[in-house]
């Protein structure tokens, strides 16, 4: 794994940006993995300003979510399609109809993760990954003791998880879902390009136990270890305990 370390979670946004810039020149219908989430904050910002600058085209980029929460109503602000919607879309030239996520919202949920794998594989796949990590270790909505080898799939979330993203539902933890579907350690180790953003010292532990630590369950972001070609984009704070 290949460890950056820059000044502060603005950097994190531009140098991450240039990874995005550098494919997609490269490869104008890349395929990217998108995330949720204030990690990404900043890399759509520049994604934005980059595209209001003609620096940089997503025209014919498609887009995968990660994860999406089971059950928001199709217009809540904090449904993770339409929060890639408000962040991502809108402020750039990346088009509605060629993004997709898990459907949170499907009356046959098992059905729905099985057709978004079907999904990824027939556009050729995630040829790179956006990652923010939890701070519990946690990739995508993959908590501490998910499989690694799991594919995009229904899971609970943690305490910890409903507690540290209450403050995008008012603070009130009785407001965050307590279902989630997410692409699995396994379909998020098939993208071909690894990308995780992490700033502040929040996430310090974490980072320490996914770049450093053991391969294990129990910090399911470790698993990246595995793959050939992962990217970690950090700040000072975040590095820490590295
Ligand atoms: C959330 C999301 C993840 C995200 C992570 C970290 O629960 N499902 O995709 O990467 O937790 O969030 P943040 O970047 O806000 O710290």
């Amino acid at each position: 794994m290949e460890v950056v370390i820059v000044s502060d979670a603005a950097a994190v946004g531009e140098v991450s940006a240039d990874a995005i810039s550098a494919l997609v020149q490269r490869k104008p219908d890349a395929v990217l993995g998108l995330a949720t989430g204030s990690s990404p904050s900043e890399l759509y910002r520049e994604l934005a300003r980059r595209v209001a600058t003609d620096e940089l085209s997503l025209a014919q980029c498609r887009g995968f979510l990660l994860d999406e929460y089971v059950g928001l109503p199709a217009d809540h602000p904090q449904r993770y399609r339409t929060v890639i919607e408000t962040e991502v879309v809108t402020p750039t030239d990346l088009r509605s109809e060629r993004v997709q996520g898990p459907d949170g919202l499907a009356a046959d949920l098992p059905g729905a993760c099985a057709d978004y794998e079907r999904s990824i594989q027939d556009a050729g796949g995630i040829d790179l990954q956006i990652l923010g990590v939890g701070s519990d270790g946690h990739i995508a909505f993959n908590e501490p003791g998910s499989s690694l080898g799991a594919r995009t799939r229904i899971k609970t979330l943690t305490d910890q998880t409903r507690r540290d993203n209450a403050r995008y539902f008012g603070d009130d933890i009785g407001s965050v879902p307590h279902h989630c579907l997410t692409q699995g350690i396994g379909t998020i180790l098939q993208a071909r390009h690894l990308v995780l953003l992490a700033s502040g010292r929040a996430k310090a532990e974490a980072l320490h136990q996914v770049v450093e630590g053991p391969v294990t369950a129990m910090w399911p972001g470790s698993a990246l270890q595995l793959h050939p070609h992962v990217t970690a984009i950090v700040d000072e704070a975040a590095a820490s305990r590295l």
